[in-house]
């Protein structure tokens, strides 16, 4: 396996600054930003979309992770392909075969990730576990920042850190902090999603730094 990355999630930092955001997180040491995108039915929730992601574009050339939590992912892969992703992680709670789109966004270019919430067993990956290049395992019901880690992650990124057929990236997104990014790249995280834990720190590169020697430990 390769080395972990602390990923900061764009939804915790301030947006009436989001230019200054971006470029001090990049100062700060991110080598990727994670994107969310809530469509108030998937999830209870509503974040940015497409404009925003292309506006965060032009900002940076860090590879940008967007987190598709959306009802018809089908729908949108194009435009936020179109608007700079390069990854894009839909789940699989709405796609009943999840393959043909794993491969579609393959095609545009981008890299294809699968995602599961908390109360999904991990298995349902088992006959897709190839068509992904990234399996992203939440460690909340997602929809906000800051809520407590569900050590239910953990299970499911030893069983797929285990699987002889597994080569996808490991990521983890949601509760991520100085307490739990250990046990995290212990079990097999090797992108760490953290969002309060990076933008509600006072110094973001300090904060990036610690996050990233308790992964690596
Ligand atoms: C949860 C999102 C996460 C969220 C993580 O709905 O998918 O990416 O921003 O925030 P923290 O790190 O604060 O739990
Ligand atoms: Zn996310």
């Amino acid at each position: 396996r390769n080395g972990v990355a602390v990923a900061p999630s764009v939804l915790a930092c301030d947006f009436g600054h989001l230019a200054d955001e971006i470029a001090a997180i990049e100062a700060a040491g991110a080598t990727v930003l994670h994107l969310d995108i809530m469509d108030g039915h998937f999830v209870p929730n509503l974040s940015i979309g497409v404009p925003v992601v292309q506006a965060i574009r032009r900002l940076t050339d860090l590879p940008l992770d967007v987190h598709l939590m959306l009802d018809n992912p089908a729908d949108y892969v194009e435009p936020f392909r179109k608007a700079g992703a390069d990854n894009l992680t839909v789940h699989a709670e709405v796609l009943p075969d999840p393959r043909p789109l794993l491969d579609r966004i393959r095609s545009l270019g981008a890299t294809a990730g699968l995602s599961i919430n908390p109360p999904t067993p991990v298995e349902v990956l088992e006959p897709v576990i190839e068509a992904a290049d990234l399996v992203l395992i939440m460690s909340v019901m997602p929809g906000f920042g800051g809520q407590a880690f569900d050590p239910v992650a953990l299970d499911k990124l030893r069983w797929l850190s285990d699987h002889p057929r597994c080569e996808a990236v490991l990521e983890v997104d949601g509760g991520v902090n100085e307490e739990t990014i250990a046990a995290c790249a212990k079990a097999g995280a090797e992108l760490l999603v953290a969002g309060t834990a990076v933008f509600g720190a006072e110094d973001y590169a300090e904060r990036m730094a610690e996050l990233a020697r308790l992964a690596e430990a």
